[in-house]
């Protein structure tokens, strides 16, 4: 056997008189990744030999030969029944190959007018898209139920922090929809990048489109886009929508792994705000008494893959001339990880928060101390005609008289705060008890409960909107 026989690529065999060096081979063989673009490939493939019978390039006959054949590998892939071979380097490859061999001549022409890279490009954006879709319902699941636990809670007690320092008193519910605000930012980012990502560049070719009479406009119906590229150059060298969805994930991440750190440092047995379920902490091998929150610690730590998968493309992409270049190849390993563990921790927090118990008792035994309500009786002194921030110099000096006693401001007497000023009188009781205090945060986005409540109401009509 020659060594052309042996090893020579059957795609594009008739320029090479020798196969790939092996190293060569297995170094750029990417069909371990990219084998998950074959649902998207092969709808592709059925779309757009539809379009060359559209234009005359192929028959019906032939049609049906090539839709026949496609649909059998789908079923082949999916049965796990398909021989994957590196040597065909990629998905494309694998399935046109395989597609020749069921097919024969009629698959010989698929390729008409179409490169690897306006496919690869059309696969990503069909695969990314309905990847958003997934995520999208993963998001709403989650804020689900992290309303139904604020419902649960729109009146429980807590404080609030700046500085991990007690600050003022807020409802545990409040907190709750704080998440739920920051998902909510998620999913329409999420939902822009699919909108920009609709753009379909098959008919691009390899980089200057091509002089057969495919109907673009067709197949993007075919295909589900809202729109077709404009300039193949662009279309087949931009990754513009991988950067997107990495980037908006790289937020989600952070944003996931934010509430971790709150769940890590409310479950642990100084703060003991919060039970978790057994079913997502573990033990130690040796300390008998532990009761550990790796799931919210490893969303926590994994939430950096993100980031650092975010910023693997932007590095990818910086240097790259016009048009195709095969390091683009590399663009699925950082995007598919970074919606794997999307997707994984999503469920898990989702999970998580549906098994989280406030510890309502010590939540409430926290907000009388830390003299949570300094603020309020400032506020007081400015409802009775004190400048703010004289208030704020007055109510500082009580509060160092609280502290040398060891006392909170509503532990003081009466006649010990009327020292300070003679307009603090019997009313200010209510200024100084924390559960009397958040009632007045009632403006729009304040903690009171009644407030909370209406945010509930909108949130629950939101979600119940997104079908
Ligand atoms: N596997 C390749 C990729 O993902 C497909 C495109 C290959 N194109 C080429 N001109 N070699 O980028």
């Amino acid at each position: 056997m020659t060594k052309k026989e042996k090893k020579v690529n059957p795609l594009w065999g008739g320029r090479f008189d020798s196969g790939m060096n092996d190293l060569a081979q297995s170094f750029s063989a990417s069909i371990d990744i990219d084998k998950r673009l074959f649902e998207a490939d092969i709808k592709g493939s059925i779309a757009y030999a539809e379009v060359l019978k559209d234009a005359k390039l192929i028959n019906a006959s032939e049609l049906s030969k090539i839709k026949k054949g496609l649909s059998k590998i789908l079923k082949e892939i999916q049965e796990d029944k398909f021989h994957w071979d590196p040597a065909l380097e990629d998905v494309h490859m694998n399935i046109e190959s395989r597609l020749v061999k069921i097919a024969g001549a009629a698959a010989k022409k698929i390729h008409t007018g179409r490169s690897r890279n306006d496919q690869v490009a059309t696969d990503l954006r069909i695969f990314l898209r309905d990847k958003i879709a997934d995520l999208l319902n993963l998001l709403t699941l989650l804020q689900k139920s992290i309303v139904r636990k604020a419902e649960e809670n729109s009146e429980t007690i807590m404080p609030g922090f700046t500085h991990l320092q007690i600050a003022q008193p807020v409802t545990f519910g409040h907190h709750l929809m704080a998440w739920y605000e920051m998902l909510s930012r998620d999913y329409s980012r999420l939902q822009d990048a699919s909108e920009r990502m609709s753009v379909l560049p098959l008919g691009s070719a390899a980089l200057s489109g091509t002089r057969f009479h495919i109907n673009r406009e067709l197949l993007k119906k075919k295909l589900g886009f809202k729109e077709i590229s404009r300039n193949s150059m662009d279309a087949v060298s931009d990754r513009d929508f991988v950067l997107e969805l990495a980037s908006a994930l790289s937020i989600v991440g952070i944003h996931l792994s934010r509430i971790s750190e709150e769940i890590v440092i409310w479950s642990s047995s100084q703060f003991n705000y919060v039970e978790l379920s057994h079913e997502v902490c573990t033990g130690s091998s040796i300390m008998p008494q532990k009761k550990n929150p790796d799931m919210a610690e490893l969303i926590r730590g994994g939430s950096s893959k993100t980031i650092a998968n975010l910023m693997g493309l932007l590095a990818l992409m910086k240097n790259l001339p016009l048009t195709y270049n095969r390091d683009l190849q590399d663009d699925k390993e950082y995007i598919f990880s970074s919606i794997d563990f999307s997707e994984d921790s999503l469920a898990l927090l989702t999970v998580l928060i549906n098994g989280m118990e406030p510890n309502k008792t010590k939540m409430k035994q926290d907000c009388f101390q830390g003299q949570i309500t300094a603020t309020d009786l400032a506020d007081y002194l400015v409802e009775k005609n004190m400048p703010f921030r004289q208030a704020h110099e007055v109510v500082g000096k009580i509060v160092a008289l609280a502290e040398s006693k060891d006392l909170q401001i509503f532990e003081l007497e009466l006649s010990e705060l009327r020292k300070f000023s003679k307009l603090i009188q019997e009313d200010v009781k209510d200024y100084l008890d924390p559960q009397k205090t958040i009632l007045s945060r009632k403006q729009t986005g304040g903690t009171a409960p009644s407030q909370v409540k209406k945010e509930i109401k909108k949130a629950k009509l939101t979600l119940e909107r997104r079908k």
